[in-house]
């Protein structure tokens, strides 16, 4: 599927080639958040994935939203679906999420308590987990943790779990995950770490606090994951990310991208110019974690601008349809598909 490398991307690629960590050799797996129905309904969509990606991840289906309609039920009708799928093709799948505060069914309201909660999480967690156990490698087990503006006070976000269990409810996520499922990779994925602000800053101090405890009591964590919903409304802080990466890399766990997506809100509107900043963000971001380590995955939040989330928060004001992601909507590769491509095809 690869065009050869364009000799300006090989260009700038070069100095990367002599990046401190590269664990792992050739290139590096490329995925995308998938929808359930269009995988089976939409051949345009299919031939998408298959041409593209060697992981896919259910941008729903795994959330308790959608598997726990009722507390004693399980639907695991959509991550069936996503799993057979994967498998008939070949594709890894990875799993998400199993702790978060969005997308909860409005009877966790309900939970009353610290033994309820515990109760409620591992037997979740052990339903779920031990259903896909060696079928879904890798787990989002817990998501956006870090509080949205973290203080020294408050940095864990508040959420059903952590308002019962404080933030201890992390480390019995990770551990019951492992019970569940010992050789699954255990990933706690977050976002908003590239930003040059206070925010971001804080961002990326509360979190490495929140993963060196967690390590420093033996909690079975192996990587992180960094979604990358990148708003472009400022710069990305390639130091800081560079500098936030090393970090984790140092404690010995691996990087994730996740959830890679350009919020293109305030970009101007003709195509050809959004699309190459689109594609120009998105390579200051990869290249900024590809400077500290050789990640072990790159997903994106969908392949396509025919089904993303980013109209959900981030409507135009011009009106015109938002293209954050690396296929147009009629699944034709942007200027971002190349800078993914040649990124993950940059560590030898
Ligand atoms: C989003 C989905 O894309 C939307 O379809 C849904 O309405 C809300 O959730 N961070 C995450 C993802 O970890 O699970 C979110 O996905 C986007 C932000």
């Amino acid at each position: 599927m690869l065009g050869a490398l364009s000799t300006s991307t090989a260009s700038l690629l070069a100095p990367m080639a002599a990046r401190a960590n590269t664990r792992g050799k050739g290139p590096i797996p490329y995925g995308a958040a998938v929808r359930t129905d269009p995988l089976y309904d939409d051949p345009a969509y299919q031939k998408a994935i298959l041409d593209y990606c060697q992981v896919i991840v259910g941008e729903g289906g795994l959330k308790w939203i959608d598997l726990r309609p009722d507390r004693h039920i399980f639907d695991f009708t959509q991550p069936d679906r996503q799993l057979a799928f994967a498998e008939a093709h070949g594709l890894e799948m990875r799993g998400h999420t199993l702790a978060w505060h969005g997308a909860m069914p409005d009877w966790t309201e309900t939970i009353a308590s610290a033994e309820e909660a515990r109760n409620e999480l591992v037997s979740h967690i052990h339903t779920v987990v031990g259903r896909y156990k060696g079928r879904i490698p890798s787990w989002d087990v817990c998501n956006e943790p870090i509080a949205e503006r973290p203080t020294r006070n408050a940095p864990i976000r508040d959420s059903i779990w952590q308002r019962h269990l404080g933030r201890d409810y992390i480390e019995l996520a990770l551990r019951t995950t492992a019970a569940a499922d010992p050789a699954a990779r255990l990933v706690i994925n977050d976002y908003n770490f590239e930003q040059p602000t206070d925010e971001g800053r804080a961002r990326r101090k509360f979190f490495l606090d929140l993963i060196r405890d967690l390590k420093a009591r033996g909690a079975p964590l192996h990587a992180v994951g960094i979604q990358g919903h990148i708003q472009s409304d400022t710069a990305i802080d390639r130091s800081g990310l560079t500098a936030f990466v090393a970090e984790i890399d140092a404690m010995g766990l691996g990087v994730l991208v996740t959830e890679l997506d350009v919020i293109d809100k305030p970009l101007p509107g003709p195509e050809p110019e959004r699309d190459a900043a689109v594609a120009n963000i998105a390579k200051q971001f990869l290249s900024a974690i590809g400077a500290a380590c050789r990640p072990e995955a790159v997903l994106t939040w969908g392949i396509s601008d025919r089904f993303t989330w980013v109209p959900i928060w981030f409507t135009r004001d011009d009106g015109l349809p938002n293209r954050p992601l690396p296929l147009d909507a009629d699944y034709q590769p942007k200027p971002m598909m190349q800078v993914i491509q040649d990124f993950t095809h940059s560590f030898g």
